[in-house]
């Protein structure tokens, strides 16, 4: 299973001052040296972390898959096609939320978002739909032709005992199937250290995208660390 790594929050801490450091590009090299098997990074309409220069820099030095987060907006398919990562994630984006809150509402944005994965995959860019884990979801994602789905994992990871055994239960159904459909299948948001096992057991998973646990610990033990310890974890989630 891979690991793909966020590194927005090195980016967030740099701009609580607009000034050059910690770099996220540097980061970015540090996480791969860990183990990291990807790097993300979302470009956000309002730049609050990530900017355009971190994304054309991250293209030149991620020579494991690089992930660009974007909205399916003229914009973010515009700059994708100029800087060609190897997949784009496509989220939903409301300029006040602190994270990516929910996952896209496909069949409401069923035109908007066909045309951006048909714009993006004739740039030979992968596509993947962070989704809820909802079955119908899934369904409009392989309808409109994404080449993956990101499954949402908000939910299970905000809750705590029974609650949080349903919401892991709404996980694996929306992975089983996705992958019984054809949809290569990752999960992630609000993983961390003590709830990333079980979803790391999920067969059929190709990956998980974790952020802000990992570069949190870094503040304490070092990004390689944190990504090598990160990757432990997910190897033996037996
Ligand atoms: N996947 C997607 C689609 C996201 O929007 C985010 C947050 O940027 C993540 C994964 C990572 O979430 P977290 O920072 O909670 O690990």
């Amino acid at each position: 299973m891979i690991l793909g790594v966020n590194i927005d929050h090195v980016a967030t801490v740099r701009q609580a001052r607009r000034t050059f450091e910690p770099d996220p590009v540097a980061a970015a090299t540090l996480a791969i040296l860990g183990g990291a098997d990807g790097i993300t990074a979302h470009l956000r309409e309002d730049r609050r972390h990530v900017d355009d220069r971190d994304i054309r820099l991250l293209r030149e030095v991620v020579v494991c898959e690089f992930n660009l987060e974007m909205a399916a907006t003229a914009e973010m398919v515009k700059i994708a096609l100029q800087v060609k990562p190897d997949m784009s994630t496509l989220v939903p984006e409301k300029r006040q939320e602190l994270t990516t809150e929910g996952g896209l509402d496909v069949a409401g944005n069923k035109k908007l978002l066909k045309e951006a994965i048909a714009k993006l995959q004739a740039g030979g860019i992968r596509v993947s739909l962070f989704i809820n884990p909802e079955q119908d979801a899934v369904d409009r994602a392989r309808e409109i032709g994404a080449d993956m789905v990101e499954v949402h994992t908000g939910r299970y990871a905000d809750t705590k005992g029974k609650a949080q055994q349903s919401e892991l239960r709404r996980v694996i159904d929306a992975v089983l199937y996705a992958e019984r459909i054809g949809l290569t299948v990752n999960a992630g948001h609000g993983l961390n250290y003590f709830n990333v096992k079980p979803v790391a057991a999920i067969p059929g998973l190709r990956g998980l995208y974790i952020g802000h646990s990992i570069i949190s610990r870094s503040i304490m033990v070092g990004i390689e660390r944190a990504v090598r310890e990160m990757k432990t974890l997910i190897e033996h989630h037996a």
